[in-house]
C-alpha cells in the first residue's frame, strides 16, 4: 500500500475532523436513544380514547428511532469513532428530566412527542449544516435522520387540536 494510506485503513480524515464528525453522530446518537427510550414509556403509560392507535403507533416510532440510532452509531465507527449509547452516557445528556412512571393523557402524549421530536429535528439540521464542511457519508446518514423525523413530527403534529398545539 502507497505510504498515504491512513492509518489502520481508515477514511482518510484529518484527526480534528475524524473527532468532530464523532461528536455531531454522537449528540445525535444519545437523542435517538432518548427518544426510543420515551417513547417505549409512553406506550406503557398513555391513557384515554386514543390508547390503541397511540400504543401501536408507539412502537412502530420506537422501532424507527432505533433503527435510526443504529445507523448513526455504525457510521461513527465506520470513519473510526467510537459511539456511546449507553444509559448512563443518554442520562447524562439528556435534556428532560424522566418522565412521571404514571398515566398520561393521551393528547398530552401526542403534544410531548410533537415537542420532543421538533427538538432533534432541529438540533438534526444544524449538524447536518456543519457536517457539510466535513464528511458527505456522515451527513447523508443525519439527513436519512431529518427526514424520518420531520415526516413524523408531520403526522403528530397533525393529531393535534387545532389552537391547542404543543
Ligand atoms: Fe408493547
Amino acid at each position: 500500500m502507497p505510504a498515504t494510506a491512513p492509518p489502520a485503513h481508515l477514511p482518510s480524515l484529518g484527526g480534528h475532523e475524524r473527532a468532530e464528525i464523532g461528536r455531531q453522530l454522537q449528540e445525535t446518537l444519545v437523542e435517538l436513544v432518548d427518544l426510543s427510550l420515551v417513547g417505549k414509556q409512553l406506550h406503557w403509560t398513555v391513557v384515554g380514547p386514543l390508547f390503541r392507535p397511540l400504543h401501536l403507533y408507539l412502537d412502530e416510532l420506537v422501532d424507527s428511532w432505533r433503527e435510526l440510532s443504529d445507523t448513526v452509531a455504525e457510521r461513527a465507527v465506520a470513519v473510526g469513532v467510537f459511539p456511546d449509547g449507553q444509559a448512563s452516557t443518554v442520562s447524562e445528556a439528556a435534556e428532560h428530566g424522566p418522565l412521571a412512571a404514571a398515566p398520561i393523557a393521551d393528547h398530552d402524549v401526542v403534544a410531548e412527542l410533537v415537542r420532543r421530536v421538533a427538538e432533534v429535528s432541529e438540533r438534526t439540521r444544524t449538524r447536518i449544516d456543519r457536517l457539510g464542511e466535513l464528511d458527505a457519508g456522515a451527513q447523508d446518514v443525519l439527513i436519512e435522520v431529518l427526514r424520518a423525523l420531520e415526516e413524523q413530527q408531520w403526522m403528530l403534529r397533525s393529531q393535534l387540536t387545532p389552537g391547542k398545539g404543543a
